[in-house]
Parts: C-alpha cells; structure tokens; sequence
C-alpha cells in the first residue's frame, strides 16, 4: 500500500509520521517548498531505529514520485488564522487543492482520495470534481476528528477513559455539524442517562467550536495531532477493509433522503473507496438538521462554481 501525502505542512507531516510508524503503507510526502518534504522525511527515518518501524518514508517535490498511490492525502492549503472561519479560506484554498488535484490524480487514477484541506466539504466536492474519479473514490476527513473531540470532552466531563465513550457527529465540518445524543455511549450506557440536557448542549457547542478553540490558542496556524490521528485512523480502514464504521463526507445518492452532494455520514471504507453509506435510525429532528448540513454545503458548492 502506498499512500502520497500532499502539503507537509503540520498536518501532512504528522500524518506522515504516524501512518509510517504503525506500518500501514509506504508514504510520499509532497509539497512546493523544496527540501521541506525531503527533510522531514529524512528526520522520520531516522528515528526509525529507536521507535523500531521500517523507514518507508520519502519526501519529494516532484509528482513522478507519487505514481501509483493507492492513497492520496491531501493536506495542502492555508490553515485558519485566530478570528477566520473555516469558510474564509475557501478562495484561497480552492486554487491550492485544484493544482493539487490536477498534479497528482493523472499518475495515481486508482487511487482513493482523502481531502483534509479546509473548508472540508467543499474543497471533497471540488477535488472530485477536478479529479474525474468516480464519487466513492474521493473522502473528506471531518467526521473521525469532531467525532474524537466530542468523545473526548464527555470523557473529560464524565472523568472516564475517552476509549470508553463512543460518539459520532455527522453533516458538516463546521457550524452545521449533527451531533447524535441517542446513540453515545459511555462504557456501553446511553449518555443521555449520565448528563443533563444543558451539558450535553455545552459539550456540543464545545465540538463545533474545537477548532477555533485550539487556533485561538496556537495564534499561529490550526490543529494537527488529533487531525493527523484522524486521516490515520480512515486510512488504516482503507489499507486494512476492516469494515468500521467511520463519520466520512462522501457523495450521497438518496441516503437519508440527501441526494448529489457531499455531507458528513457513516460509512464503511475499502481500497476501493466507500463501501457502504451505513443509515442508522434518525429521529426526525436529526434527520432536519443533517438535511439543512447538505443544502448548506450544496449552496458553497455552487458559490465555488462562481470563484
Ligand atoms: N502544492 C503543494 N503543497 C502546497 C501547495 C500546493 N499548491 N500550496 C501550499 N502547500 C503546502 C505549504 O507549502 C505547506 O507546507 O501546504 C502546507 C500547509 O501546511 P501548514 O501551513 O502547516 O497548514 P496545516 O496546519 O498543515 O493545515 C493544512 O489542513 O486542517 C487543514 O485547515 C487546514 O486547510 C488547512 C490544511
């Protein structure tokens, strides 16, 4: 298996990083900064000694390098500011992961795509577009992050072991995202049980707001361990089929009602891409708000359409 990495800024080369150390697949790390992809690169082999993983990590600036892939990772683009929205990048960010797109898909036409460039499900809708692959080929990674933050702050609110608690948040990246209060558990008892409303609404707001959060605390740039454990953790599921269900925005056709767009939900992933949009039992006021995510993102899509 062979995954590229595009852009290895903070989130490409810690996912680099961690793909390479747990031995999923052989890693190309790309970026337009020459020497940085090749350094970093260098830097992660050799630690490979000490940590004991095989030093299957190359940097690169050239595309030829990255023929073949079974994964592409694209991690490019700018990261949020203190005070920006994700959506303020989208301009910006468009032309960065339309370049990308254009240079990488040609040598790697079998490849899955997992984009991780903000503002996430728009910049999903525009690399399958540019790419030409078929939908279930081109991911965006959202869901597995907001997803592990939530589950993180009920752990840390609850005093529990965040591998204990299970949580997932569909619809979109962002303002719009979809939490599912009745189907969290924590150490197999449904959270509604252990917290009262206004918590679970504060742990929520929390989730929605966690990447603003860490931005406003970096000053400079945006989150990368939990976002690199994320694209690690989907492409661990390609890699190995292992048929988890994982939150992904992918390309609905009619599930959930959702139909040509692009939107935070269940899936399982293979080499081949998504498997299968799982649909879970959606109350009715989950089921509005994970439609109003869809027609919010359909409308930036069409916005990207004038850019
Ligand atoms: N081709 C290849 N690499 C590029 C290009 C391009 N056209 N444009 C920019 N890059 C590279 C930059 O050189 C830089 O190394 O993308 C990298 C981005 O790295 P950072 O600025 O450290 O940003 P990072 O924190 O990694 O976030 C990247 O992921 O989570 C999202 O919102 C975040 O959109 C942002 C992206």
């Amino acid at each position: 298996m062979r995954v590229t990495i595009v852009g290895s800024g903070f989130v490409g080369q810690t996912t680099a990083m961690r793909v390479v150390e747990k031995g999923l697949a052989e890693v190309v790390l790309i970026d337009i900064v020459e020497g940085l992809p090749q350094g970093l690169a260098l830097d992660i082999r050799e630690s490979s000694p000490i940590e004991g993983f095989e030093p299957n990590v190359i940097g690169t600036n050239d595309y030829a390098d990255t023929a073949g892939s079974d994964v592409v990772v694209i991690t490019a683009g700018f990261p949020r500011q203190p005070g920006m929205s994700r959506m303020d990048l989208l301009g910006k960010n468009a032309a960065v992961v339309r370049d990308v797109v254009e240079n990488v898909a040609p040598g790697s036409p079998s490849a899955v795509i997992v984009l991780v460039t903000n503002p996430l499900d728009e910049m999903t809708f525009l690399a399958s577009e540019v790419s030409g692959f078929p939908k279930r080929r081109v991911v965006g990674m959202a869901g597995v992050l907001d997803s592990a933050r939530l589950r993180y702050f009920i752990a840390e609110e609850l005093g529990v072991s965040p591998s204990s608690v299970e949580a997932m948040t569909l619809g979109s990246h962002g303002e719009s995202m979809v939490p599912l209060p009745r189907h969290a558990t924590v150490g197999g008892k449904p959270l509604t049980e252990l917290v009262d409303q206004g918590t679970l609404e504060r742990l929520y707001q929390r989730t929605r707001d966690a990447g603003a959060e860490i931005v406003a605390l970096l000053k400079k740039g945006s989150a990368y361990y939990a976002p690199s454990a994320a694209i690690t953790r989907m492409v661990r599921a390609i890699a190995r089929g292992d048929r988890d269900v994982l939150p992904a925005c992918v390309w609905c056709e009619g599930q959930y009602g959702i139909r040509d767009v692009y939107v935070g939900v269940p899936v399982r992933l293979s080499a081949s891409g998504v498997e299968e949009i799982v649909e879970l039992e959606l109350n009715e006021a989950e089921m509005g708000a994970l439609r109003a995510a869809a027609e919010g993102i359909r409308a930036k899509c069409a916005d990207l359409a004038k850019l």
